[in-house]
């Protein structure tokens, strides 16, 4: 059968050119080469070089297909060891391999290229992708910042396993999510060391993340055995971290087995970045962070990295949980109740940022990370508690990421699982009703009261 070109996009409602069609990436291997200038740069090609070697199975007859990247040069693409063509539009990275992929087949593409990554503006004013503090250099990811530093299906809907081999000079480690190789690689003759991290699970790309820089690296385990590796910037307290075991302990508690094979943090210079990222198995930390931070991230290890939001319209389903958690350990440790916390917020005048839209209709790329997100889905959250009860509320905390392990999942796949907990059809009425007046419907809704 004829191929024909996979989309250039995935169909995101609020980034309709995120990631590609027509194939669906299983691994990436990435083997990276960095030389910063301070320590010599190269006379050719920028102080990065890759080659990223990306398996993928064919979901269409292909012809062409697209990996998104931004900036840098590609020199060389082959598909399956034969040299492909490949053109560069904007963000779009065509490849056109020599012969047609038929779907349902395996296939592999190794993109050689080189050059300076830099940082990519988001919609709201904050930065993400390559960025670059006085400590060294940190790459993240949401909603788009991966692909200023490798090649890839950047959408959350194609998740994938990681190998990522890092060459820094000497001096420098290099530290991402996954388990390490060593900590303790051997130099080469000119004093530069390679890094080797395995992410096991699939992972959506916006969750990869590299640090290099002078990093304080320890490796540890948890009371229950689970291997922990935090990596410090220079200067940085750490003793928050102490708290690592009691916060995963808590949080298991909550919402069900820790689902990755390692845990940690890595803690910038203050001044690299202006937030923390949620980086599958190492969330990444401005500086010290408090403890209220370290819930959060730890809680998306379940709400945004187990389980991932569909599209970027459903990020409320990483956001709200991430902060109902830090509402539920404050209710756990001697701080305000949940219920608290919703009603000091429901106080908040009708004219606020709270209600300017709905959580599960972020209107725009600049919405993604704004309060309707965050705390009008936790409080969407809390109603849901107070319908169901809580035994049926815990059990939907352990039962909605279990459901969609590794996978991801919608709006919609939440509220028909939240429904089908409900124990009559009165509640199951009271919840659409939640799902109306606070999950999809503009404005403060009328009542505090749950189903109201
Ligand atoms: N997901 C992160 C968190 O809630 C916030 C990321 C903010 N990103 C941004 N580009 N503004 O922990
Ligand atoms: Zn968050």
């Amino acid at each position: 059968m004829q191929g024909t070109p996979g989309a250039a996009g995935a169909l995101d409602p609020l980034f309709p050119r995120l990631g590609n069609g027509g194939y669906d990436v299983r691994h990436y291997d990435l083997a990276l080469d960095w030389a910063p200038a301070r320590s010599g740069e190269r006379a050719e090609g920028g102080p990065l070089r890759g080659t990223a070697r990306i398996t993928a199975r064919a979901t269409q007859n292909l012809s062409a297909f697209n990996l998104d990247l931004k900036g840098l040069e590609v020199t060389s693409v082959t598909v399956d060891g034969r040299p492909a063509r490949h053109g560069r539009a904007g963000t779009e990275l065509t490849v056109r391999p020599e012969r047609e992929l038929d779907k349902g087949t395996a296939f592999r593409t190794t993109v050689e290229y080189a050059g300076r990554p830099g940082p990519l503006a988001d919609a709201d004013g904050s930065e993400e992708g390559w960025l670059t503090g006085d400590a060294g250099t940190v790459a993240l990811g949401e909603p788009s910042g991966s692909m200023t530093w490798f090649p890839g299906n950047h959408h959350p809907l194609d998740k994938a396993t990681y190998t990522l081999r890092v060459t820094v000079p000497k001096g420098q480690r290099a530290v991402s999510g996954g388990e390490p190789e060593t900590l303790e690689p051997e130099p080469d003759g000119d004093g530069r060391t390679t890094w080797t991290w395995r992410s096991r699970r699939p992972m959506a790309s916006f969750l990869a993340t590299l640090a290099i820089g002078r990093y304080e690296l320890s490796r540890s385990r948890t009371p229950s055995g689970l291997p922990v590796v935090n990596a410090v910037a220079p200067g940085q307290d750490a003793e928050v971290l102490d708290r690592l075991p009691d916060v995963l302990d808590w949080s298991a508690e909550r919402f069900g087995a820790y689902p990755f094979d390692s845990f940690g943090a890595i803690v910038l210079d203050p001044g690299t970045v202006g937030y923390a990222l949620e980086t599958q198995t190492r969330p990444v930390y401005p500086g010290s962070p408090s403890v209220g931070l370290v819930v959060h991230e730890t809680a998306h290890q379940w709400f945004g990295d187990f389980v991932t939001p569909r599209t970027w319209q459903d990020i409320w389903l990483s956001e709200g949980f991430a902060t109902y958690a830090e509402w539920l350990w404050e209710e756990d440790h001697d701080g305000p109740t949940a219920q608290e916390t919703f009603d000091r917020l429901y106080a908040t005048p009708g004219d606020a940022g709270l209600w300017t839209f709905p959580p599960a209709d972020p209107p725009d790329q600049n919405s993604l990370f704004a309060a309707p997100v965050y705390q009008r889905g936790a409080m969407t959250l809390h109603q849901v508690r107070r319908l169901l009860g809580e035994d049926r509320f815990a059990r939907l905390l352990t039962g909605w990421p279990k459901k969609h392990a590794y996978g991801n999942a919608r709006t919609a796949d939440f509220t028909a699982y939240a429904e089908s907990l409900a124990p009559d059809a009165g509640t199951r009425a009271a919840l659409t009703r939640t799902w109306a007046g606070w999950l999809r419907a503009a404005g403060k809704p009328d009542s505090a009261k749950p189903g109201g």
